[in-house]
C-alpha cells in the first residue's frame, strides 16, 4: 500500500495572505521524511490552490513519485505533458464546488477521454481515473487503457454511521472487481485517522490518496510548539512575562 500526500491545502493556506509561506517544497519534504510515497497535488482550473509554478519546483526537487489530479480538460493536458509528473489522475471539476464532488461520468466521458489518455501515456506517464465505486465505470475505466482507476471514498468518509456499512461495501466490491481487470485499484478523499483502517484492510487497493484530514490535524500537533517558539523568542528579546 503506497501512501500519496495531497498537500494541496498548504497552497491554500500560503495563498489566502499571499505571503510566501507556508512553503509548499518544504511541506513535501517534511511529508516524504514522515514516510509518505509520494506527494499529490490539484492544478485546478481557477489555481486556487497549487499554482503552475508550484509544479515545476516541486517536479525539479522531488524525486519520489508525483501524482498530479487535473481535469480532463486540452490546458491542463498540455500542461502535464509539458512537465512530465510520474502520473496523473483525472478528475471532474466544477468551478463553484468546494472539492471534487463524485468521479468521473465514464459512461458518457469514455470515447472522449481515450484520445487524451493516450496522449498522456504516450508522454510516459500513468493515468489513473477518479470514479465512484461503481462496477459499470469501473469497466469503462478498464477499456480506455488506463493503469489505474482511484475509488472516490466521499461517501463513505461523509455518511453517518447507519449507512457506513453500505458505503463501505460498495468500495470493498469495486476494489475485488477491479481485481478483473489489468487495472490497479486506488482510493481517496475525505479519509481521516478515523476511517482509514476499513479501507486500509482491503488488499485490493495499492494507494490511497489523502490531503485535507492530514493538513488539518498537522495544525493542532504543531500549534502548542509554534506560540512556545513565539513567547521564548520575545521573552528573549528582554521582555517580561506580562503578569495579571
Ligand atoms: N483523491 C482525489 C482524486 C482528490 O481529488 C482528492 C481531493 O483533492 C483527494 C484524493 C484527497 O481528498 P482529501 O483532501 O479529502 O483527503
Amino acid at each position: 500500500m503506497r501512501l500519496g500526500v495531497n498537500i494541496d491545502h498548504v497552497a491554500t493556506l500560503r495563498n489566502a495572505r499571499g505571503t510566501d509561506y507556508p512553503d509548499l517544497l518544504e511541506a513535501a519534504n517534511i511529508v516524504l521524511r514522515a514516510g509518505a510515497d509520494g506527494i499529490t497535488v490539484h492544478l485546478r482550473e481557477d489555481r486556487r490552490h497549487i499554482k503552475d509554478k508550484d509544479l515545476k519546483i516541486l517536479l525539479q526537487n522531488i524525486s519520489r513519485p508525483i501524482n498530479l489530479e487535473i481535469a480532463p480538460t486540452n490546458e491542463m493536458i498540455s500542461i502535464a505533458i509539458k512537465h512530465k509528473p510520474h502520473a496523473c489522475c483525472l478528475v471532474p471539476e466544477k468551478r463553484r464546488e468546494l472539492t471534487t464532488e463524485g468521479g468521473l461520468d465514464l459512461l458518457k466521458l469514455e470515447s472522449r477521454l481515450c484520445p487524451k489518455i493516450k496522449k498522456l501515456q504516450d508522454a510516459g506517464i500513468k493515468v489513473s481515473l477518479f470514479i465512484n465505486p461503481d462496477f459499470s465505470q469501473i469497466e469503462a475505466a478498464s477499456r480506455t487503457g488506463s493503469s489505474a482507476v482511484e475509488l472516490h471514498t466521499g461517501s463513505y468518509s461523509d455518511c453517518n454511521n447507519s449507512k457506513r456499512k453500505k458505503e463501505y461495501k460498495r468500495i470493498l466490491d469495486a476494489a475485488k472487481f477491479s481485481k478483473q481487470f489489468k487495472i490497479e485499484c486506488h482510493a481517496g478523499h475525505g479519509l481521516t485517522h478515523n476511517n482509514v483502517a476499513p479501507i486500509a484492510k482491503i488488499s485490493e487497493i495499492t494507494e490511497l490518496n489523502i490531503g485535507h484530514s492530514l493538513i488539518s490535524e498537522s495544525i493542532f500537533i504543531g500549534l502548542k510548539e509554534s506560540v512556545k517558539r513565539m513567547k521564548d523568542l520575545i521573552q528573549s528579546c528582554g521582555r517580561k512575562n506580562y503578569k495579571k
